[in-house]
Formats: C-alpha cells, sequence, structure tokens
C-alpha cells in the first residue's frame, strides 16, 4: 500500500480508501459478518482511512463500520475514520448532539475527520455559526480535523476564514475519469492549500469497471438506476473510455476498475479515492489500482479521450413525454 499526508498534517493516509456507504440498504450490504470480512480485507491489505456519514443508512453504515473495526481490533491511531453531518443538521443544537450520537453508533471516543456533508441548501444557517460550532468539536477533542464535501469554492473560503485556530484538511468531491468539473476550481484549490481530496464515485459506481453494457445496466430496485451516467444517452459517451480501459488494462495484466483508479491518482497529489465495495473480492481489485503507474502515453490517451465526455444531467427529463 502507498501512503500520504491528510492535508496539512503528519497523519498518514492509504492512498485509497474504503467507503462504506455500501454498507446500508440502499446498496443492500446490511448483513453484518460480510461488510465485517470487506473491513476486515481492507485492513489486511493497509488500507486506514474509511469513510462513512450519518445518512447512510441512517446511521447504519457508521454502526457496521465502528463495530467492525472495533472487533477487528485495530489500534485505534492506525485507523482515519471520516463521518459526514447533513447540510439540514448544520445549527448548533444539531451539530453538538448528532456528532454525540456518531460516536455512540461508531463506538468511537474522537471522530478522525468529520465534513459538513453538503451545504445547508434549505435552511439559511450562516456558515460562520456551523463553521464555529464545528471547530468548537476539534477544541472539546471529539473530533481531530475538519473537512467540507460537495462544497463551492465560495463557501469554502467562507468556511474556512471563520475558523479561529484550525483549519480544513479534507475535501469530498465526485470525481472520475468521466466526470472531471472538479478540475476546474476545487482540486487546484486544495492542490494550493493542501487540502486532501477524497473523491468519491471514484469508479463511476461501477460504471468503469467494464461489467456493464448498454444491454446490462442496473435496473429496477438498483440504488444507481436512476443514476444520470448509467442512462443509456450517457453510457454511450462514456463507453470508448471503457474500451479504452480495458485495452490498457490487458497491457498491464490488470483490471479496467485498476486503470480508472490508478488514472485518478496519477493525476494529482491530493487525490485519495474512496471506492465502495460488496465484497472481499472487490476489495482485492481496488487494493491493486495502487503500487504502480502506467505510462504517460497510456495516461495521456485515457486523458484525451475523457476530457470530451460530458455527462448530461437532465437526461431522464429530456425523455418526458406529455399524455
Ligand atoms: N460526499 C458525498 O456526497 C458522497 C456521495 C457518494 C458516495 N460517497 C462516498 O464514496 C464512496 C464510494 O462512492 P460510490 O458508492 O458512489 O461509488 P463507487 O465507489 O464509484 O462504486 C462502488 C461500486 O462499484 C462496484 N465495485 C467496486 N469494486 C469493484 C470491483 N473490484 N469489481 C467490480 N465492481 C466493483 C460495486 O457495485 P456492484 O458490484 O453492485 O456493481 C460498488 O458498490 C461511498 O461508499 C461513500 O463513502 C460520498
Amino acid at each position: 500500500m502507498e501512503y500520504t499526508s491528510l492535508g496539512k498534517t503528519d497523519v498518514k493516509v492509504s492512498r485509497i480508501g474504503l467507503g462504506a456507504w455500501q454498507f446500508s440498504e440502499d446498496w443492500g450490504l446490511t448483513e453484518y459478518q460480510e461488510a465485517r470480512k470487506i473491513v476486515s480485507k481492507a485492513v489486511e491489505h493497509g488500507i486506514n482511512f474509511f469513510d462513512t456519514a450519518m445518512v447512510y443508512g441512517q446511521g447504519v453504515s457508521e454502526n457496521i463500520l465502528g463495530k467492525a473495526l472495533n472487533e477487528i481490533g485495530v489500534k485505534r491511531d492506525q485507523i482515519i475514520v471520516s463521518t459526514k453531518i447533513p447540510g439540514e443538521f448544520l445549527n448548533p443544537e444539531d451539530v453538538y448532539k448528532s456528532v454525540n450520537k456518531s460516536l455512540e453508533i461508531l463506538g468511537l471516543k474522537y471522530i478522525d475527520v468529520l465534513l459538513a456533508h453538503w451545504p445547508p441548501c434549505w435552511h439559511n444557517y450562516p456558515t460562520y455559526k456551523y463553521a464555529r460550532t464545528m471547530e468548537k468539536l476539534v477544541k472539546m477533542g471529539l473530533v481531530n480535523y475538519l473537512g467540507l464535501s460537495d462544497y463551492p469554492v465560495e463557501l469554502v473560503e467562507s468556511f474556512r476564514s471563520s475558523l479561529a485556530s484550525t483549519d480544513i484538511e479534507v475535501f469530498q468531491i465526485r470525481y472520475n475519469l468521466v466526470e472531471r468539473w472538479a478540475e476546474e476550481e476545487l482540486i487546484p484549490y486544495a492542490e494550493a492549500c493542501k487540502i486532501t481530496v477524497q473523491a468519491w464515485s471514484p469508479i463511476a459506481k461501477g460504471a468503469l469497471t467494464g461489467k456493464y453494457t448498454l444491454d446490462n445496466l442496473p435496473r429496477f430496485e438498483d440504488v444507481r438506476a436512476g443514476e444520470p451516467i448509467f442512462h443509456p444517452d450517457n453510457f454511450t459517451r462514456i463507453w470508448p473510455v471503457i474500451v479504452k480501459l480495458k485495452e490498457i488494462a490487458e497491457k498491464y495484466g490488470k483490471k479496467p476498475i485498476q486503470v480508472a483508479l490508478n488514472w485518478l491518482i496519477m493525476s494529482s497529489p491530493v487525490i485519495v479515492p474512496i471506492p465502495g465495495a460488496k465484497n472481499t473480492q472487490q476489495v482485492e481489485e481496488l487494493v491493486d489500482s495502487v503500487g504502480w503507474r502506467m505510462n504517460y502515453t497510456d495516461w495521456l490517451e485515457l486523458e484525451e479521450l475523457s476530457s470530451r465526455i460530458n455527462i448530461l444531467h437532465s437526461v431522464f427529463y429530456l425523455k418526458y413525454q406529455k399524455f
């Protein structure tokens, strides 16, 4: 496993983390023993950076992840757990109460990284107010570091300028080979300010594995059924990238998913992908995306092919028929 620094700190995090949203009804993995095997396999391979959130299964994901980490017996200072507080909980009373609950559910004495999951868009909580409330949790020792997820740069600046004695160390951004909007502002900002970027949906929710085709897209009960990336119009747009991933993967004796993640970590030193896994075999494959690098020519072919892609988010709306 490769390791990198967490933001400006000297804490070492694995170059690839593990997302735990999969441990919830959304993704259908709620059987504790199965989930525990996944966490255990990740630890065995040197992954020490785990991500969850209060909203993932309303506590189910936090509970499974925390219980597994405790039971596996890994030393507390050897793992870094990030969890996220939803935008609606960002008034002071909700912050204090929900973080307290999160600690109880996780079974941990402190949270390594607490991120605001998204900005409070339905309420008018002022940024300075919740920034200082979250900072207080750091002063109290309940949280080690702060982060922001799905925030635009303007709000990031406002949040940071409200802090008195700490700074943010982590961003969470949707970022993968075919969804690259983060490169416009957020990643350069993170590089300049030494902020670690946890790249979420780093394999485009499985689309970049090569196992889905136009005739075999996630459907019906699957949490991804309504995902624009799996809409046939968009999937057709990304298909040439999937074909290229397969071609490059074959050359290196790797899987398309490993090439896709390798491309991400090559693209910026601040990127730490946090893919989710549904079984131990997937963990083993994810781990093999680090510890090697594709050559520059292959990186560039993917760079050029994918930079032309735009995923359309209005696709479902555009198909609406009047009756
Ligand atoms: N901050 C945010 O707003 C936010 C939002 C979303 C997610 N996240 C975080 O990011 C994490 C990952 O993102 P994500 O869940 O959206 O999607 P993702 O990591 O891009 O895709 C995960 C899915 O890909 C498939 N997969 C994984 N490894 C594979 C392998 N080796 N071979 C074949 N298929 C494989 C699995 O689904 P199948 O096997 O069913 O295909 C898995 O559930 C989450 O767990 C969560 O912690 C954060």
